[in-house]
């Protein structure tokens, strides 16, 4: 985390660990409806070696973020400006092919559907092989004998036989694991992961993230993981980000914004999780209202039009004057610190037991 200090508008200084910084992301696409703002102002840091959380509802902009990041936006129906800062290259203004030597080596992405990333028409193996062939200059026989290693580190059984497999002859879960080796076999230093288990069954989702966790402590990649679930977060991230809107709301270590949420977007994330070996039967509280629309966005705070605290804060602040985000440790909200802490530990709290 940054000691460093920024004062509103400008360019916050990357901090001493930041492998991957952030700054003021702004991600729109054009449309026949409009312009829509995906990405809002955005900033965040990734340590080397960490785990960042991205949270959020469906829609709130973590998919374009990571997309962006990997230079896979589409350049002819969206526009990016801001900083992507990664070991101090700027992705942002990088050529599609210094991004392509990135992607794959440096960085690389897993996703929900292995379909997306893993082609029909060539064996399991052959397409962990590729790229490692590409970024390592390996021949055709070492880049086999990586991708049986990679198979056996991500757990496929008998991988000397199943690397000539066609992605259709795996289980969903088994894909899901050939998606990682192929993301791995370059030993990246950023993983992005983008709800990379909501499709699979609870078993399989541990069996996944136990995995992740453990290359991660091998291989020391620095991961970006996305998901809408809290709970999976707590489990597996250092650092969280909350993102409402195209922009991010709350910031701060799992710990800290687990213990003590600070926005009231993060509170009714919390209460509309099912609780840990809780009763199935018991009733959720999902967050009232949806989320806005990124066409015509809410003026002021984001949120205000689904939050129950605007009338502690004064005057029409909340549906006025857009909260900023703090450095470190913050929350985007105009409710003083005692309000936050007060309403938190008097009325949000004593529901989530
Ligand atoms: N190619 C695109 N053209 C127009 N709008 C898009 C495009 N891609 C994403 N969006 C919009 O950007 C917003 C953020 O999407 P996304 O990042 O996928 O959300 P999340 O991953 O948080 O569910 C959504 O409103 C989505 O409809
Ligand atoms: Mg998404």
């Amino acid at each position: 985390m940054t000691t460093l200090t920024k004062t509103e508008g400008e360019k916050a200084p990357t901090g001493p660990d930041s492998f991957l910084s952030v700054r003021d992301l702004r991600v729109r696409f054009s449309t026949e409806d409009g312009i829509v703002k995906a990405v809002d102002g955005l900033s965040f840091d990734v340590e080397r070696g960490k785990t960042l959380g991205i949270v959020g509802e469906s829609g709130s902009g973590k998919s374009v973020t990571n997309l962006t990041v990997l230079g896979l936006h589409n350049p002819k129906s969206s526009t990016v400006e801001g900083e992507i800062l990664l070991e101090g290259q700027d992705l942002v203004t990088a050529s599609e092919k210094e991004m392509e030597k990135l992607r794959g080596n440096k960085v690389a992405m897993i996703f929900q559907d292995p379909l997306t990333a893993l082609s029909p028409y060539y064996t399991v193996g052959r397409q962990i092989a590729e790229p490692y062939m590409k970024h390592t200059g390996a021949s055709k026989k070492e880049a086999r004998a990586r991708a049986i290693e990679m198979l056996t580190k991500v757990g496929i059984p008998q991988p000397k036989t199943r690397v000539d497999d066609y992605p259709h002859q795996f289980s969903g879960g088994m894909r899901q694991r050939a998606m990682i080796a192929m993301a791995l076999v370059c030993d990246p230093d950023l993983l992005i992961a983008d709800e990379p288990t909501t499709a699979l069954d609870v078993t399989v989702q541990a069996q996944i993230l136990d995995l992740l966790k453990d290359l991660q402590q091998e291989f020391g990649s620095a991961i970006i993981f996305i998901t809408h679930d809290l709970g999976v977060i707590s489990d597996m991230a250092d650092d969280l980000l909350v993102m409402y809107s195209g922009r991010a709301v709350e910031r701060g270590s799992v710990r800290e914004v687990l213990r003590e949420p600070k926005h009231p977007y993060t509170w009714g994330l919390l209460s509309s999780m099912p609780r840990l070996g809780g009763d199935t039967d018991q009733a959720l509280n999902p967050i009232p209202g949806s989320p806005p629309s990124l066409l015509n966005p809410p003026s002021g705070c984001p949120f205000h039009p689904r939050c129950a605290f605007t009338d502690q804060v004064s005057g029409d602040r909340c549906s006025t004057e857009r909260p900023a985000l703090g450095e470190g440790r913050a929350a985007a909200c105009h409710l003083t610190a005692e309000q936050k802490q007060t309403i938190f530990f008097d009325t949000i709290q004593p529901r989530l037991r």
